[in-house]
């Protein structure tokens, strides 16, 4: 069954008294290109949106609860929006919708009661964003159905603050600002400093494949958590507010000042920033093939520099390359697990997975799961026909 039918059919059946047809909202996951841990050193980053999506069903009800459930868990939580909002104790789904009322709350919405069924097909835990697209979609429930226009980039600031808030999770605002504001066949490049943005096309013929190398990122709270302090520690060397304000001339000039590790960190971003840059502007000249080494760059750069990568990563991204279809490829997202992506002409898909199945699990135990993928919109209502 369908996400439309199956969240609509649960809310029919959860409220059979309910006359007011339910209004729909879905937001995609995400996938980045390149530009990776730049967006909280104010850098750039060059995203896409998925053709994967979180949906969110919903009706509003004459008080002021707010009451979900989360089909894919086969699970319910609810909370009234007249008493302060607390982090549920066991289940941490819920924690996304009840940051989410809190933030736009604090925010000054007033918001009306609802009910909500929720369902998706954002891989979990594979690096792919699936909390941010819960977030925008729940944050378009919460607002439109409490009559308010949706603002993309305020909505994405406010789930962002609902995270390093609220949920306890320190990330910039790439997740978030992608799964809002993204655009069908197009990468965006993000400004993360003012968060203007300028979509960039994939040509036609090419698809972005993700895999998902099985390898869960256990470490990645706490690992994300010291990268976000040495890269501020390196900048408070410079006397800058950001990495973003130092060129790779200065940090030349001046590494013998810093100590090893916090001069690769550094180096790791400013060069990444570099070459967000560099990819958007290769794409927007249709030199698609300048992504492969930029894209390989940014790997040896993931694990070299910032060492975020882990074995089975630099295996599956090895093997990705190596296969001479492959425009590029590299780890993406936060690290220490997750999935990688490659850009490859859409007539080529067949010939790279065969080479992942046959060579990936034999070379590190794990099971690969690959993903074709188109880029999609951002966040909205779905206008569904009754
Ligand atoms: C996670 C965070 C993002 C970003 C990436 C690394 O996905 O949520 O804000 O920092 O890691 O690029």
């Amino acid at each position: 069954m369908n996400l439309i039918d199956k969240t609509r059919q649960h809310l029919e059946q959860r409220y059979p008294r309910n006359t007011t047809p339910p209004r729909f909202f879905r937001a995609p996951g995400r996938v980045n290109l390149i530009g990776e841990h730049t967006d909280y050193n104010d850098g750039f980053v060059l995203p896409a949106a998925l053709n994967f999506e979180t949906l969110v069903a919903a009706i509003p009800q004459n008080n002021r609860r707010v009451e979900v459930f989360a089909l894919d868990k086969n699970d319910a939580d609810s909370f009234d929006l007249d008493e302060s909002i607390t982090l549920h104790p066991s289940k941490n789904w819920a924690n996304y919708v009840r940051g989410m009322a809190k933030t736009l709350l604090s925010e000054g919405k007033q918001l009306q009661g609802i009910a909500i069924a929720v369902s998706g097909n954002v891989p979990t835990s594979g690096g792919l964003s699936s909390s941010a697209s819960f977030e925008m979609a729940l944050g378009h429930a919460f607002l439109q159905l409490s009559g308010y226009r949706v603002d993309g980039v305020s909505l994405a600031l406010s789930a962002q603050k609902t995270e390093n808030g609220f949920v306890g999770v320190q990330c910039g605002i790439m997740d978030q600002f992608i799964s809002s504001l993204g655009q069908k066949d197009h990468a965006l490049l993000i400004d993360c400093r003012d968060l203007s943005y300028k979509p960039i096309p994939i040509p036609r013929d090419t698809v972005i494949i993700v895999v998902d190398s099985g390898v869960r990122r256990g470490l990645l709270d706490s690992e994300y958590n010291t990268r976000r302090q040495q890269c501020e520690a390196a900048a408070a060397h410079f006397g800058v507010k950001a990495l973003r304000d130092v060129d790779e001339a200065t940090l030349a000039q001046r590494a013998h000042e810093l100590a090893p590790v916090i001069r690769r960190r550094a180096k790791h971003v400013i060069t990444e920033n570099a070459r967000a840059l560099a990819a958007a502007q290769a794409l927007v000249q249709g030199n698609i093939a300048q992504l492969g080494p930029l894209m390989a760059e940014s790997q040896r750069s993931m694990r070299e520099d910032f060492e975020i990568t882990v074995p089975a990563i630099d295996t599956l991204v090895e093997i990705l390359q190596s296969s001479p279809e492959v425009y590029g490829a590299r780890m993406t997202g936060g690290g220490f697990g997750g999935s990688c992506v490659a850009l490859a002409p859409k007539n080529t898909v067949s010939a790279i997975k065969e080479i992942v199945y046959r060579r990936y699990q034999t070379e590190t135990g794990y099971h690969p799961v690959f993903y074709v993928c188109q880029a999609a919109d951002g966040a909205g209502e779905l206008i569904v026909k009754i």
